[in-house]
């Protein structure tokens, strides 16, 4: 994964509607407070959970292969009061290997930084770094995306797409985005995805950039038998995060909470 990648997309991320939209920030922050903390965060990115989780009265550790997806977090945090900031410890670290030294109650991996993980030995090398760090009491959560099968099939490769509002910076860029599937490979399970971001400056110019990542997608049962190999028992499975039961929408979300097994 080269999370330089996420260059283009650090100073927008937290301007995107659907991301702004996203259900999610209070099923973490509740989950935090039931577990009393400390809370580790891989994949933190900008702070979109982890701010407010530490707002919430909860010490949460984050990490991020991405030092420009962490310099936003870090500004944003400047914005918070001494309490949250010293709450919060960041660090630069890929999921796949890290040692901080210290275990936590509650691990979450929240808004998918799992898919960027496309090869089985890079999944179990993740799944074991987070066990290691896992209290013996303690829970994991792993937040995947159900794959929809009528959407896979449906989709083109190579087409850009998406309906999302244009959404405007504080300096008075206006910022359009779209995506595509660039590329299919349907016997690794992943997808060449590029986030295309059309940005129109106040003086009428125009640039257009490109995020470029491959995505995995897991069913599932691999997730499951994936969970159980890396010493894992899930407890529940929810399709969406008010807690609604896998299996009550299609194709709502894979978010399963785990401990050790
Ligand atoms: C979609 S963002 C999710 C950010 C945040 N958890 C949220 O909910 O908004 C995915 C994040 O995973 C990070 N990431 C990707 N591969 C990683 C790796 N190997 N180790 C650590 N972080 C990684 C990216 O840099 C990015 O910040």
């Amino acid at each position: 994964m080269d999370t330089e990648q996420y260059a283009v997309t650090a100073e927008f991320y937290d301007y995107v509607v659907p991301y702004q939209a996203r259900q999610d920030v209070a099923f973490f922050v509740e989950a935090a407070q039931a577990s009393g903390g400390p809370v580790l965060e891989v994949g933190c990115g900008t702070g979109r959970v982890l701010i407010p989780t530490a707002r919430a009265g909860i010490s949460i550790y984050g990490i991020d292969l991405s030092p420009h997806m962490l310099a936003v977090c870090e500004q944003r945090l400047e914005q918070e009061p001494a309490e949250v900031r010293q709450r919060v410890q960041l660090d630069l670290a890929d999921m796949r290997a890290f040692d901080l030294g210290q275990t936590f109650k509650l691990i979450t991996i929240p808004f998918r930084p799992f898919q960027h993980l496309i090869e089985v030995e890079d999944q179990i090398a993740c799944l074991r770094c987070i066990r290691r760090h896992l209290a013996d009491d303690g829970r994991f959560i792993l937040d995947l995306f159900n794959p929809s099968l009528p959407i896979m099939a449906r989709e083109a490769t190579g087409e850009e797409q998406g309906d999302e509002p244009e959404f405007t910076m504080p300096d008075g860029r206006r910022v359009l985005r779209r995506n595509r599937i660039v590329a299919r490979d349907v016997f690794r399970q992943y997808h060449d995805v590029e986030l295309i971001y059309t940005v129109t400056h106040p003086d009428g110019r125009t640039e257009r950039l490109v995020h470029t990542f491959p995505m995995r997608y897991l069913f599932r049962y691999e997730a499951e038998h994936l969970l159980a190999r890396c010493g894992f028992a899930v407890e529940a499975l929810y399709a969406e995060y008010d807690k609604s039961p896998y299996g009550s929408t299609y194709p709502g979300e894979l978010i399963f909470v785990a401990r050790k097994g």
